[in-house]
């Protein structure tokens, strides 16, 4: 038997999508069989819940660390200083980048890569779909063209090869976003933006700490940007970063978040404060780092746990019909697992619809949603906004901008089925729970797929 693994060997055979080990059918079996009588029946049909006890609190928060928040506040210094410098310098290393630049929040980090970037009004931008108006804010900001690629329903990820078709002389950039805590191929994006020279901008928000064979998500494309938000694997209620490997980009972001100013300007300072860029103000308080910094500190254990509990779960819930654990690519070695998605067929809980699947779920103490609404992002009027401003007209044709014209090119069927057929389980806070908790899950599902004839009559 070979025991000296080379280590692209050693991460393919311990990728989370490693083969067998995925969906190992013979790690399942009825736990269902177990129980009997009220035990077996559904919540919403007066059984008692699979899962009565709740699950642990998210956000986490350590009493422990309350000191490092007071001391910060009481210091007086609030704003942009020491903290967060460290809290970037961290973050940067934990990721594998070589700059960090905190920020206000996600959806800031992704506008102000954009705003920095060699983008202009008349350019494209190729997008994922999957994901709502955050991601490309800073796009038409820019005053260039967003431009949709289909996701794969059974990853959730945008399709390199869609990307490619979309391709034209006017495209400047991709967008992937990677949704659910999953990760988009980005061996395969980042193949086709050395081919075309093009900027890759990764939403990350959802994506904490997932890796392609070892490589940290956010540290594959241009610049790399997080959310910090509450309901994040790391949160601090709000909060971003923007990681890059590229010193000029980060000198030129690094202005933009305080008002335009040299890079040698302090926050708070009157030195030098003369604007040679048009900036914002979004810089990251101390507070927030301060408790970045005790959220870091625990989010690789926290994210072992998720991923040693999704491992146990997913062929438990994938030996269930009509249960499809969303995949993810061969290679993919660790997942964030900021939500635990499926893909639910109601022709095999005998017609019981997605929204009553959810319904009966979340009675079983399982907390579960469908997931993001069916307003696919290339409907939403607040493109159409801007295709009415005079930047717009002026940089397109009226056929470009021709609304009806723009959703029919931008239609996106495997987006659409995804609507139709995704369960989101919350899973921050659920896959840290115990084994016994995710037998609990199980037997959730299963009591719903035996009762679902009653339910769906119910
Ligand atoms: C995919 C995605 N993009 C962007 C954002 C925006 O991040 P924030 O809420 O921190 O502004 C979020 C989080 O809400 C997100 O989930």
């Amino acid at each position: 038997m070979k025991t000296n693994l080379s280590r692209r060997e050693f991460l393919k055979r311990s990728s989370v999508a490693g083969g067998s080990a995925w969906l190992a059918a013979g790690a399942a079996g009825s736990l269902l069989a177990e129980v009997s009588g009220e035990a077996a029946t559904p919540a919403l049909l007066g059984g008692p819940k699979a899962h009565a006890k709740g699950w642990p609190a998210w956000p986490a928060w350590d009493p422990a660390d309350d000191a490092a928040v007071t001391q910060v506040l009481h210091s007086r210094t609030w704003s942009r200083s020491k903290l967060v410098k460290e809290f970037e310098e961290k973050w940067a290393a934990l990721l594998g980048a070589k700059y960090c630049l905190a920020v206000v929040n996600g959806t800031n980090a992704l506008s102000a890569s954009f705003m920095v970037m060699d983008l202009n009004p008349g350019d494209e931008v190729i997008c994922a779909p999957y994901t709502f108006s955050a991601s490309l804010l800073g796009v038409l900001y820019k005053g260039a063209m967003p431009v949709f690629a289909d996701i794969d329903p059974l990853t959730y990820q945008m399709d390199p090869a869609k990307v490619e078709e979309k391709i034209t002389p006017r495209t400047k950039a991709i967008l992937p976003v990677h949704i659910c805590g999953y990760a988009t191929d980005m061996e395969r994006i980042m193949e086709i933006a050395r081919k075309h020279k093009l900027q890759v901008v990764e939403d990350v928000c959802q994506a904490h700490l997932t890796a392609i064979n070892g490589k940290n998500l956010g540290t594959f494309g241009t610049t790399g940007c997080f959310s910090f938000q509450t309901s994040k694997v790391m949160p601090i209620g709000e909060g971003g970063a923007i990681l890059t490997d590229d010193a000029a980009l980060y000198d030129k972001v690094y202005s933009y978040h305080n008002y335009g100013y040299k890079t040698n300007v302090a926050p708070g300072s009157y030195e030098n404060i003369a604007a040679f860029i048009l900036g914002n103000k979004i810089r990251m308080a101390e507070y927030q780092a301060a408790i970045g910094l005790c959220q870091m500190r625990k989010l690789e254990e926290q994210t072992r746990i998720r991923n040693e509990n999704a491992a146990y779960l997913t062929p438990k819930l994938a030996a269930i019909p009509g249960i499809t654990p969303v995949k993810p690519y061969p290679g993919v070695t660790r997942l964030s697992y900021y939500m635990y998605p499926f893909i639910y067929n109601e022709a095999e809980f005998n017609g019981l619809s997605r929204a009553d699947f959810v319904k009966a779920l979340s009675a079983e103490g399982v907390p579960a949603s469908p997931g993001y609404p069916k307003y696919p992002i290339y409907t939403q009027e607040f493109i159409h906004e801007m295709f009415k401003t005079e930047v717009y007209k002026k940089f397109y044709t009226s056929q470009e901008l021709d609304w009806e014209a723009y959703k029919a090119r931008n239609h996106c069927p495997g987006l659409l089925k995804t609507f139709d057929t995704s369960v989101w389980l919350s899973s921050t806070g659920m896959l840290l729970g115990s084994k016994a908790d995710m037998d609990d899950v199980v037997r959730a599902v299963e009591k719903i797929h035996k009762n679902s004839a009653r339910l769906r009559s119910a």
